[in-house]
């Protein structure tokens, strides 16, 4: 009897739960996933200072901290065997270079004493990640010393100088420790080495097991970066730093959720969440909308779900920003990539949900564009939907009329990131940016001719293209620029009608550039594709396994240096 009636009042509220729409069954996931889960803090729990950063100008002897980290560099110059190799005398492993260390601390006298008996004794070479512990270090008040090895000193940049902070973090993680000391090595400026420090730093407090019950939160609750110099210039390039990397975490957070708790309505409401949280105004609109702009491109991909679509609008206008130029910045948000009617092989679907990086790329960069305040116009666009197989979904061999007026043929329905971002695109335009960037896990092509170092960029820019690749650089992120000749067009001709969605098999990743050219028509425009680089495939001593957030400080830098004025301006 008792279990009769659990059973019906279990049966009732099922029926209720198909009585909801999917948008008021995202709402109120929503408002169950801010209840504290066990053992971890909330299934959304906000990466906002997660870490507390404070920088000290006191010698590093004298900070009382549970660990110091200090960088260790090899300045010689040649590779230690090959030059043990050239001098007989030392052939003997015994005798190899043990009078004469070339390994150092790059730090200050007192660190570099407190290593030297480790360093004199060979034990430490200073090769890349390599690491050593020194519990209570003669001459300094730490507990302990951290001597992380950073390769050879006259190649030694900002950017392996994140990847250390982030290892360092990463090392301390598993065990008890909570705090750490960053040494600014010599060589680079202070304020780029504290900007590359705290972001390699929080970048490797980022750990994408939030759905493990028994999961301890081993985050790093506190890092302070030891450095000489300017106060009030050290502490805005910590502050700008913590805005970079926060930003990337939210990216990365976003990207980590499953698909059915990261549907297009959930991403539009953390969009509106972080907008509300940092001034910008955000606008969602949903399948009426798509419908009355007339994004056929867009209606096409979402019409196979039963998960309404999103088209996410962040606008960033302050005050005392010229009118021009206007950023657009454009982000591919499919949750699921199922392949639609042209289905993907079971076979590692399930890393589909990570198709929505592109977007989550924008909202993290919207988020700290809004904080940092660059003197620029930005708009984040973001198409959200599914890519679902369905009675309604579209089909191969049908043609959709995109916002822009072209008709596209679909000869695969796989290929519908491109489909999105053209009418993403088109209003970018006609919302009067005029400077475009996408962000796109696009193609399985570009991860075959670029591997997971590098993204593929592509731009019909070379002024514009000059200046990303600077923002690239400053950011310590990897893109090689692709091809956009006119010859690929040929492979996207249809019989039918305008353009086809998808350009056979070779060059991949360029016809997919080509199609979304099209829809940039003459404004300036940059394509990110993200595909290989938005998922970490294994742990890195600097990062975890999972979602990358690739692209995030890259654009904003982009932005903040495009809202700079140029002297040839
Ligand atoms: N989302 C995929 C691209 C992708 C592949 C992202 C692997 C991450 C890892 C995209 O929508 C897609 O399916 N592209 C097809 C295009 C093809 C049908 C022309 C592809 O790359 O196979
Ligand atoms: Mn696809
Ligand atoms: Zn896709």
């Amino acid at each position: 009897m008792t279990s009769g009636c659990r059973s019906l009042s279990l049966r009732t509220l099922e029926t209720q739960n198909i009585a909801l729409s999917a948008a008021e069954r995202a709402a109120t996931f929503l408002k169950l996933s801010h209840a504290p889960l066990r053992n971890s803090p909330a299934a959304f729990h906000t990466v906002y200072s997660l870490m507390k950063t404070n920088l000290s100008l006191s010698p590093a002897a004298e900070l009382e901290t549970e660990c110091l980290v200090a960088v260790v560099l090899d300045r010689a110059e040649k590779d230690r065997a090959e030059k043990n190799k050239a001098d007989p005398d030392k052939a003997d492993p015994d005798k190899a270079d043990k009078d004469k260390p070339e390994a150092y601390v790059s730090a200050d006298k007192a660190t570099e004493q407190a290593a030297a008996d480790l360093l004199f004794s060979g034990d430490l070479t200073g090769k890349n990640f390599e690491i050593a512990w020194l519990h209570k270090p003669v001459g300094l008040k730490a507990k302990r010393l951290l001597l992380i090895g950073g390769g050879k000193s006259k190649k030694f940049s900002a950017s392996d100088l994140r990847k250390l902070a982030g290892a360092a973090v990463r090392a301390l993680k598993p065990r008890t420790l909570r705090s750490l000391a960053f040494v600014l090595p010599d060589g680079i400026p202070a304020e780029e080495a504290v900007k590359a420090v705290v972001e390699g730093a929080i970048v490797g407090n980022f750990d994408p097991d939030t759905y493990k019950s028994d999961r301890k939160n081993q985050s790093v609750e506190s890092l302070t970066v030891v450095a000489t110099g300017d106060q009030t210039k050290l502490k805005r390039a910590l502050d700008e730093a913590l805005i970079l990397a926060e930003s990337q975490n939210l990216t990365r957070e976003l990207v980590n959720e499953p698909s059915n708790r990261m549907t297009p309505t959930i991403l539009a409401k953390r969009a509106q969440q972080m907008s509300k949280e940092t001034g910008l105004k955000c606008e969602v609109y949903g399948a009426d909308k798509i419908k009355e702009l007339k994004m056929g491109a867009f209606w096409g991909v979402a019409q196979g779900s039963d998960e309404p679509p999103a088209l996410i609008v962040m606008r960033y206008e302050p005050a005392g920003a010229p009118e021009k130029p206007v950023l657009g910045l454009v982000g591919k948000g499919v949750t699921f990539d199922t392949g639609g009617i042209s289905i993907k092989p079971a076979d590692n679907m399930e890393k589909m949900k990570y198709d929505m990086a592109g977007g989550a790329t924008m909202i993290g960069a919207m988020r700290a564009i809004a904080l940092l305040k660059p003197k620029i116009k930005v708009i984040g666009i973001v198409c959200a939907t599914e890519n679902m197989p369905s009675g309604k979904a579209q089909k191969p061999g049908d043609i959709q009329t995109a916002m822009s007026g072209k008709t596209i043929e679909i000869i695969n329905t796989d290929a519908e990131g491109r489909l999105v971002l053209a009418d993403g695109l088109c209003y970018a335009r006609q919302l009067g940016c005029t400077h475009l960037i996408d962000a796109a896990t696009l193609t399985g092509a570009v991860v075959v001719a670029l591997g997971y170092a590098n993204a593929g960029i592509f731009s019909s820019d070379d002024a514009m293209y000059q200046r990303f690749a600077a923002a690239l650089d400053k950011a310590g992120e990897k893109m090689w620029r692709l091809p956009l000749d006119d010859e690929y067009k040929d492979q996207i001709k249809s019989s039918i009608a305008d353009i086809m969605n998808t350009g056979g098999r070779w060059g991949g990743a360029i016809t997919a550039a080509m199609f979304l050219k099209e829809f940039a028509e003459d404004t300036p425009w940059i394509h990110l594709d993200i595909a290989g680089t938005a998922w970490m495939e294994d742990n890195k001593p600097w990062i975890a396994k999972g979602p990358s957030g690739i692209a995030v400080r890259s654009l904003v830098e982009f932005a903040r240096e495009f809202a700079a004025p140029k002297p040839h301006d």
